[in-house]
């Protein structure tokens, strides 16, 4: 009898993990335009920590977090600062679990970070899709203060400032 409770208990688990992962994976797709929740692979990761160095008191967002690694590698290299943006309920989930158990002290948001004021940034990062960059260009323009540095992973912002390309990164400085 109490293997039957504890299997109905086990099943009843399982249905609502994968119901809320299904549901974040529709709605999260459908909020974020068809971008999907992708992490960055530890090589790219890894690339991404030998090539942009940080400074400790810069003020950093990832916008469209994931499950907040890249804050964590920049927490790594000293920044207190950091501050992700996620829509995907799961992606979102996952990162203030991982977040707890790794012990960083990253802020993660579940809000869409186009209703975010990003002045008080000074470094962006997102690993977005090109048609989507595309249209934070009028965001960008009114909200970021010279100076502020953004790296995006993949892709290019068509017809805008003039990025370095280093390794998969556009890296713009405003
Ligand atoms: C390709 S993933 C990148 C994840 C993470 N930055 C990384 O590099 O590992 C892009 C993420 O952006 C999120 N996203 C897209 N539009 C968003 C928005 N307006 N607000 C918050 N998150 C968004 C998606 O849900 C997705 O998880």
């Amino acid at each position: 009898m109490i293997w039957i409770i504890i299997a109905l208990i086990f099943s009843f688990v399982l249905t609502i993990i994968v119901l809320i992962y299904l549901l974040s994976l529709i709605i999260g797709l459908i909020w974020a335009r068809g971008v999907p929740f992708v992490s960055l692979s530890k090589k790219q990761l890894r690339a991404v920590d030998k090539n942009i160095k940080l400074k400790p008191d810069d003020k950093v967002v990832d916008l469209g977090c994931g499950d907040a690694r890249v804050l964590r590698m920049f927490e790594k290299q000293g920044v207190k600062d950091l501050t992700g943006y996620e829509i995907n309920f799961w992606a979102y989930l996952l990162a203030k679990i991982k977040n707890k158990l790794l012990k960083s002290k990253s802020k993660v948001y579940f809000k869409n970070f186009k209703k975010v004021d990003l002045s008080e940034y000074n470094v962006i990062f997102c690993y977005l899709l090109d048609y989507y960059l595309n249209s934070l260009k009028e965001k960008f323009d009114k909200e970021l203060k010279p100076g502020t540095k953004i790296i995006s992973h993949s892709f290019s912002i068509k017809n805008w400032h003039k990025p370095e390309k280093i390794e998969r990164m556009f890296v713009y400085r405003i």
